[in-house]
């Protein structure tokens, strides 16, 4: 499902574009089917939304830029952790929200591929809002992360503290079913030590669900 969702994604390209890259197992099917079309002839450029798609869309043999280069890109295509009926998204379980979304930002299509596993009834349910936040004061800030209503813990791998592409930290933010996701997207990033958050409102455009009755496109 992941696989078909990702590769569909490839009907979004067009000769020329610059296309930002997400991040994670699902878009890892795009940016390899991409570089089989490049190697096929097409021409696009690729601004990567973490090191490790970086490393990827290079060994695929997709042309990079960089995001200052190409302060507004054509499509991107990106996975996520959650989608809500409104296309609103919880994103970062792969610890590169802060890049996604300033991509996405800048991104004058943003198409989304997940496997149908990723469609809930409410944001926050079942996974929990990422939130990268400077190494400085990180405890200060989860105390008044956890003011906001939720359980907040600094992400580590296999007993690591987990660092981002940005050497910031991540604080996992368990609100449970989230009833105002636009405020608390706003909310969270009013407080300082807080460089962004998982919360992705309002910036999507399509999503491809790869399901056991095919691809469902939703818009
Ligand atoms: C990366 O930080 C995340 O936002 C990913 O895009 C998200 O976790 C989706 O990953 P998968 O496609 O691997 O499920």
């Amino acid at each position: 499902m992941k696989r078909s969702a990702g590769e569909k994604a490839l009907e979004y390209v067009e000769d020329g574009m610059t296309i930002g890259l997400g991040t994670g197992s699902t878009v890892a099917y795009t940016i390899k089917k991409l570089g089989e079309l490049v190697k096929g002839g097409l021409f696009i450029t690729g601004i990567p939304t973490s090191l490790q798609t970086k490393k990827l869309a290079t060994d695929c043999g997709i042309t990079l830029g960089e995001l200052d280069d190409h302060t507004l890109i054509d499509l991107t295509i990106d996975g996520a952790d959650e989608v809500d009926s409104n296309l609103n998204l919880v994103k970062g379980g792969g610890g590169a929200l802060t890049r996604e979304k300033i991509v996405a930002y800048h991104s004058a299509r943003e198409v989304i591929v997940i496997d149908e596993s990723k469609i809930v009834r409410g944001l926050g349910i079942d996974f929990p809002v990422a939130v990268e936040v400077v190494k400085y004061g990180y405890l200060a800030t989860k105390k008044t992360l956890e003011t906001l209503g939720c359980n907040a813990e600094l992400r580590t791998i296999v007993g690591e503290v987990y660092i981002t592409d940005n050497s910031n930290y991540i604080l996992d933010c368990e609100f449970g079913k989230i009833d105002d996701a636009e405020t608390l997207e706003k909310n969270i990033n009013c407080i300082p030590g807080v460089v962004e958050n998982g919360l992705f409102i309002g910036l999507v455009d399509e999503v491809i669900v790869g399901s056991t009755q095919g691809i469902i496109i939703r818009e």
